[in-house]
């Protein structure tokens, strides 16, 4: 693999969760694995007065506090350090602008390094249209024989016209191909797998239309609660905080025709192509086939824990949305009348990210035990935690007579023992220094994307609490999401179902 050109990585808000959780963690992985840039340094930029030797040392500690590395990567430690430096910045201060512009300058000289800049905007929406004005005030968005690139993080807007908006200002700042727009789940191994299952197999894609298939389930469920975000969360709620973006795009590379090459433009193309098939949802629909649900209070891994409405910065009276369920379709040639449904939830039963399809049933029950509806023959993409694929069927019962037994055959990450999965930012920051935007979001997939969500938004706004149901933490969503997922759900197919392994296991001392 190519390492990126020379460059500075800027970090603005690097004092911040996602600076001392992710990108600092994710960078000593690069570094790790020897692909960072020759010539490279990053600039943390945050409010914080401190020295570049202070804050080397306390994400130094977080580093090993957060990515735990082994003693022999930890050895590794000083020489990352060595790459971070630091710059006590104010964003909304538009004179320091210049300081930042002079520090990059004089890092540059220092490193030999080209004028190629990478920022990355870590910090809350409200402030990136002041930030980006900055950049491109102090000319820091225009390179002089190098590049710029700038990474964003969600939200991109709050609805249809503020995405629209955002878009049009950042776009008279830097050029779409400088802007990355990250979704962290296109990071994730297993999402990307699902387009190499799909498209460097024969087997699958046949099958893979309406004529085979049955429904789609996405999930996406977590055991935490909002943690510390509660301001944030508040303004966002589930449906904007993870279906527009993250199930949105699990949902794309599950539906996408196969793009002509593999690059950056044909595969955004097949994405969007996806997101404007989507058949708008009336009113009534909205009604019927979404529903929202907060968590109480309840048990969550044998710890009771406080409902939505008692953590901090929440409205006792909020009717923010900490799970949603839906139902919709996507009206195209490949798959019309396929329903497709999405699960997303705080505070659920167990943490899982997973894609269910289900296949139709065959049209004869010739034999006892078969199992009825879609459940009988499913392949589940597990995208996190026990990262795995499994195929469930059913077998003949060995013995007398003809009885089906319900099995899976399944092929876990973990039994690729040499194989570490690396963590979704290491993979787009590598790319976005590489100037590969293939899993990055484009400007006209977000407001696809909006577009659909947005009349949703609407309609709860309109709705206020009318609607809106209390789950207990720790279970499966409410009432009517459960009922839904029976209707048509693998997940609770009674059989039980067993495992058959791609591999027979070997016993010990065989070769
Ligand atoms: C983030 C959301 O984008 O994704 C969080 O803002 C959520 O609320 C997180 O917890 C989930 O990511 P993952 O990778 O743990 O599924």
């Amino acid at each position: 693999m190519e390492k990126p050109e020379n460059q500075i990585l800027v970090i603005f808000g690097a004092s911040g969760d996602l600076t001392k959780r992710k990108l600092l963690p994710s960078l000593f992985g690069l570094h790790l694995r020897g692909l960072l840039p020759d010539k490279f340094r990053i600039l943390g930029a945050a409010r914080t007065e401190m020295s570049a030797e202070e804050y080397r040392k306390l994400r130094r500690d977080d580093i090993v506090r957060y990515d735990k590395p082994s003693e022999e990567d930890a050895k590794r430690l000083d020489s990352f350090m060595e790459l971070v430096d630091y710059i006590h910045f104010n964003t909304d201060d538009s004179k320091q602008y210049k300081t930042l512009a002079d520090k990059i300058k004089q890092l540059q000289d220092e490193c030999g390094i080209d004028d190629n800049v990478l920022f990355y905007l870590s910090m809350p929406p409200g402030i990136f249209d002041y930030v980006t004005e900055s950049l491109k005030e102090s000319g820091l968005n225009k390179s002089k024989n190098g590049f710029r690139r700038i990474v964003i993080e969600k939200p991109f807007g709050t609805d249809l016209e503020s995405a629209k908006k955002l878009s049009r200002e950042l776009g008279s700042i830097f050029r779409e191909n400088e802007i990355y727009r990250i979704d962290h789940y296109l990071g994730k191994e297993t999402v990307q797998n699902i387009l190499v299952l799909r498209f460097a197999n024969g087997i699958f894609e046949p099958l893979w239309n309406r004529n085979y298939i049955d429904s789609i389930e996405i999930c996406a469920y977590e055991t935490l609660g909002i943690e510390n975000r509660g301001a944030y969360y508040e303004s966002s709620g589930a449906l904007r905080d993870m279906v527009q973006n993250h199930l949105m795009h699990l949902m794309a590379f599950i539906a996408m025709e196969c793009p002509p090459n593999f690059d950056a433009e044909s595969l955004r193309n097949e994405i969007v192509k996806v997101f404007k098939s989507l058949k708008p949802l009336s009113s009534d629909e909205i009604k019927k086939h979404v529903f929202r649900g907060q968590y109480g209070e309840g048990v969550v891994d044998g710890q009771k824990v406080a409902a939505y409405v008692g953590e901090k910065n929440v409205a006792p009276d909020s009717h923010t949305e900490t799970f949603v369920a839906m139902k919709f379709f996507i009206d195209n040639w490949r798959w019309n009348g396929v329903p497709f449904y999405f699960y997303t939830g705080k505070r659920m039963a167990e943490k899982k990210s997973e894609v269910t399809i289900n296949f139709k049933t065959p049209p004869q029950r010739l034999f006892p035990g078969m199992c009825d509806g879609p459940s009988c023959n499913k392949l589940t993409l597990r995208i996190q935690p026990d990262e795995s694929i499994a195929l469930k069927f059913g077998m003949k019962t060995p013995g007398a007579g003809f009885d089906v037994t319900q099995v899976a055959m399944d092929f876990k990450y973990s039994s690729l023992s040499e194989v570490r999965l690396p963590d979704a930012y290491e993979r787009l920051l590598l790319d976005a220094m590489s100037g590969d935007s293939t899993l990055y979001a484009r400007s006209d997939a977000l407001e696809a994307s909006w577009k659909f969500v947005t009349p949703i938004m609407e309609r709860w706004k309109k709705d206020g609490k009318k609607g809106l149901q209390i789950y207990a933490a720790g279970s499966q969503g409410t009432k009517e999401a459960v009922d839904m997922m029976m209707e048509h759900s693998a997940a609770f197919c009674p059989l039980p179902v067993r495992t058959l392994r791609y591999m027979p296991e070997k016993k010990e001392g065989e070769k």
